[in-house]
């Protein structure tokens, strides 16, 4: 009998990609697919992260990344061994981790994360008096801390790719413009970025906030965020001007070098059943792993 193959990309891939999959989502929705998915392989256009989340939430399943090197800043500037002992220095604090990192990294965290879920998972443990620690993502860890006035400590790796954008090109493109003007972007991006901004959230959530916009449609909405998601925003909403939001004058080319490893040529290798197996996670570190990321799950559902 031959295998059932089920390709899952995320918001980031080129439009080619995403339009050769079953289905396309942010990265809470993927791992919620993963999960309930009774696929035999996965193939996962994104990066290793989340393919190893979705072995981790579905191990019966043959879980395949089509290039080997689609990693994440994230997780390569996050040693383990120290991320180990800084959550040491801090016996008292929940540990709560973004969805991006190892599983070594989760197997170490109490709680997972994603864009989507970070704010209220985070007031609802301080409404339980919890103290918090977060990790990897300082950027939005800084944003957290200052839009809810908490004192989480935090870990010290950033996003390469929304790490880039910065207040004064924003500013220079935001008065230049000829009418209205709004920004949107991801947490990941640097603090100075989104306090000028209308709406912080997940890939998802900008998605919505574009869906849903009601103002005119000569207003310009600048996205801070990778660049694979204007597609799916151009193509809810044809009527707006939508644009990437500018790293420098300019340069509307914010793009994650990872996500854009997923060519048509590596994912079809990878619907054939070649490419990277996710085979390599000891049952143990999966178990370790699986604890945090289904306490998110259940919140979130
Ligand atoms: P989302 O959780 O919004 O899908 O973001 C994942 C990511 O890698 C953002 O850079
Ligand atoms: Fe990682 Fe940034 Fe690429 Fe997202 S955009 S996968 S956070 S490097």
């Amino acid at each position: 009998m031959s295998k059932r193959v089920v390709t899952l990309a995320h918001y980031y891939t080129q439009p080619e990609i995403q339009q050769m999959a079953d289905k396309v989502g942010d990265s809470l929705e993927l791992s919620l697919f993963a999960r309930e998915s009774n696929a035999d392989i996965i193939v996962f256009a994104g990066v290793r992260f989340m393919a190893e989340t979705a072995k981790i939430l579905n191990p019966q399943a043959e879980v395949i990344l089509p290039d080997a090197g689609s990693t994440c800043s994230l997780v390569t500037q996050t040693d383990v061994a120290a991320l180990q002992q800084w959550r040491e220095s801090y016996p008292e604090h929940v540990h709560v981790s973004y969805i991006n990192s190892s599983a070594a990294h989760k197997a170490i965290s109490d709680w997972i994360v994603t864009s989507r879920n970070v704010d209220d998972i985070i007031a609802h443990l301080y409404e339980q008096g919890k103290q918090v620690i977060f990790s990897p993502d300082r950027n939005m860890g800084a944003y957290l801390n200052y839009q809810y006035g908490y004192n989480m400590p935090l870990w010290s790796a950033v996003c390469e790719v929304h790490d880039k954008f910065n207040e004064a090109a924003l500013d220079e493109a935001l008065s230049a413009s000829a009418t209205p003007a709004h920004l949107i972007a991801h947490p990941e991006s640097p603090l100075p970025v989104l306090k000028r901004a209308e709406y912080v959230g997940s890939t998802s959530g900008m998605l919505n906030w574009v869906k849903a916009f009601a103002g005119a449609a000569t207003d310009v909405i600048f996205v801070a965020t990778e660049d694979g998601i204007l597609y799916n925003m151009r193509l809810a909403r044809p009527d707006l001007d939508i644009r990437q939001a500018p790293i420098y004058a300019g340069c509307q080319c914010n793009s994650c070098p990872y996500m854009k490893m997923n060519t048509i040529e590596a994912v079809k290798r990878a619907q054939q059943g070649i490419g990277t197996r996710i085979d390599y996670l000891s049952d143990a570190e999966m178990d370790a792993a699986r604890l945090p990321i289904e306490r998110m799950l259940e919140f979130s559902q």
